[in-house]
């Protein structure tokens, strides 16, 4: 799979981006360049017309305590992981322009394809962690397997579950 993302750079007019949530539009608008260049995250773009953005999403390298991960994966986990390593798929929007034409659908399996090929190639991780901005959010991504974890409000897909949908 090739993906459909590009890593967000200077020629993008990330400005006229809007998905409907501050949060998510005020990050683009006025975040992601700094926390790109203090490599808190990865910020990857789809391209429309070459320099306006139909959706983005950020990665960053993250770990979570053990006791919060799901018991049928921490079953095969070593004792000696206090915390384990995760990916955090830190926020995923669609301009509103294009909303409602599987674009959501697109950019997430692009993020996780993109975490499961660092997990086997670059950096270990057992799992893609979201952190749900609202009940909508949860709803989005309780559709594609991603369960809640208890007291943080985050949500889990285990690495091995992503894999069986990448590989031949
Ligand atoms: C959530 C969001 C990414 C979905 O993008 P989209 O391009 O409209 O979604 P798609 O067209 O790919 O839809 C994919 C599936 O998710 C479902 N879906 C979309 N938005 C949903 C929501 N808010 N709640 C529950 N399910 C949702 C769709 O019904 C579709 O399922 P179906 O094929 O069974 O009908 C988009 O609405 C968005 O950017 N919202 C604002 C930002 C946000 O809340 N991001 C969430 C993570 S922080």
């Amino acid at each position: 799979m090739i993906y459909i993302t590009v890593p967000l750079d200077s020629s993008f007019k990330k400005e006229d981006f809007y998905c409907g949530k501050s949060l998510l539009d005020d990050y683009l608008h006025k975040q992601a360049s700094q926390d790109i260049k203090r490599k808190l995250s990865v910020v990857f773009v789809l391209p429309h017309e070459e320099v306006r953005i139909k959706g983005y999403y950020t990665l960053s390298n993250n770990s979570i305590p053990r006791e919060f991960v799901p018991d049928t994966v921490l079953k095969k986990m070593p004792k000696t992981y206090l915390n384990l390593p995760t990916t955090l798929l830190g926020r995923l929007a669609v301009d509103g322009n294009f909303m409602k034409q599987g674009l959501g659908e697109l950019l997430l399996l692009d993020a996780l394809k993109r975490s499961y090929d660092i997990s086997t190639k670059s950096a270990g991780s057992i799992a893609v962690v979201v952190d749900p901005l609202d009940i909508d959010a949860k709803r989005f991504y309780s559709k594609y397997g991603f369960i809640e974890l208890p007291d943080s409000g985050k949500m889990f897909l285990p690495m091995n579950v992503i894999g069986k949908l990448f590989q031949p």
